[in-house]
């Protein structure tokens, strides 16, 4: 099983605080039966230090016994208008993976937890323009913003765009703001998401990813 979102990395954001909880977190994704991680840490204020983050990366797959371990970005969307695509889309190309099969890079989109349904016209201009530098966009978490939890179907223009959705484990027991379950199983039932994710922060998010996954993994695109 793959997990294409975490923050299993030392130190560089809100998830691992040092090298030994990234250990104790891969040690809790294998016993998940998790056979290949994604790290995703944040590209959001205040976190996105790019050196840091390979430099986290390397650590770790320096102590991870050849488990595959592969780089990535969670990148929110209002980071991504800041420092703008001419920065970005190189970086990307260089070490997103490609987690869909495609054979495209993978870019991981996090929206805003409250951006109204009225404003999400600009959130589809970014993902058009991600999708013209040939990537493919996973939206990550979408259970989680407010807009989509009243109208699923802006979660059904966003698969007919052509992005996947993602959804992250926790939801199972209510989600990290306590609103996700109800929406991420209507979506699920619906067939509209492509992965189940840890999104993990610490240790006990790898055993929600288990338990979201013999339930839920069936209903999978
Ligand atoms: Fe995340």
């Amino acid at each position: 099983m793959l997990d294409m979102h975490c923050h299993i990395l030392p130190g560089v954001d809100d998830g691992a605080r040092d090298l030994s909880e990234s250990l104790a977190m891969l040690a809790a994704a294998k016993r998940a039966g998790v056979t290949e991680i994604v790290c995703t840490p944040h590209c959001r204020e205040p976190y996105f230090d790019f050196d840091a983050m390979m430099d986290a990366y390397d650590l770790l797959v320096a102590h991870a016994d050849g488990f595959p371990i592969r780089m990535g970005f969670e990148v929110a969307w209002r980071t991504l208008m800041s420092i703008g695509f001419d920065h970005w889309a190189p970086l990307l190309n260089l070490d997103a993976p490609s987690v869909s099969g495609t054979g495209k890079a993978t870019f991981l989109l996090e929206l805003s937890v409250g951006t109204p349904s009225s404003e999400y016209p600009l959130y589809y201009q970014t993902i058009f323009d991600l999708q013209g530098l040939g990537f493919d966009v996973v939206i990550a978490h979408p259970e989680r913003y407010a807009a989509i939890q009243h109208d699923e179907d802006i979660a059904r223009h966003l698969v007919e765009m052509g992005c996947k959705l993602q959804a992250s484990a926790d939801f199972v027991d209510g989600g990290r703001l306590g609103r996700e379950l109800r929406p991420a199983k209507r979506m699920l039932r619906d067939g509209l998401y492509s992965f189940i994710a840890s999104d993990a922060h610490r240790v006990e998010h790898y055993d929600a990813l288990a338990r979201a996954m013999a339930k839920y993994g069936h209903l999978l695109r």
